[in-house]
Order: structure tokens, then C-alpha cells, then sequence
């Protein structure tokens, strides 16, 4: 899905970035070889950047399932 139009810069683009180190916008468009333009596609580009980086560090992980004794 693309989220920067202006340099037609997709989730995935965003979260390779994030896997290189880039922790904020600018460091996204820095990776990306490209700068911000119109600038609208900040929130979202920090929503995906969070989510990324929030499972990575264990954040958003499902707790473990509970297991039944069985008898
Ligand atoms: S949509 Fe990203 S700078 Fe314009």
C-alpha cells in the first residue's frame, strides 16, 4: 500500500527503513533516498513506524495461550 504519494513510498518501504534504524520520519525518507513534500503522510508513516517497531520489541506480542491440565 502506498502511504507517501509524493514518493510513492509503500508500508513496506517504511518498515524496511525501520529495520535499518529509522526511527522517525525524517530518518524514513533519509533511508528511502527522498524528503518530504507536502508532508501528509507524516501520521501515518509514525503509525506504522510504532506498530514496527512496538512488535519488534515484544510489545504488541499475544500472551501465551493458557494450557488446561489435563486429568
Ligand atoms: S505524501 Fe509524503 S510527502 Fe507528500
Amino acid at each position: 500500500m502506498l502511504v507517501c504519494l509524493c514518493n510513492a513510498l509503500s508500508d513496506r518501504a517504511i518498515r524496511s527503513a525501520a529495520e535499518d534504524g529509522a526511527t522517525c520520519c525524517k530518518g524514513v525518507w533519509e533511508r528511502c533516498g527522498c524528503r518530504p513534500d507536502c508532508g501528509r503522510c507524516g501520521a501515518a508513516i509514525k503509525e506504522i513506524l510504532a506498530a514496527h517497531l512496538g512488535c519488534r520489541s515484544g510489545a504488541c506480542a499475544q500472551p501465551a495461550p493458557q494450557v488446561r491440565p489435563t486429568a
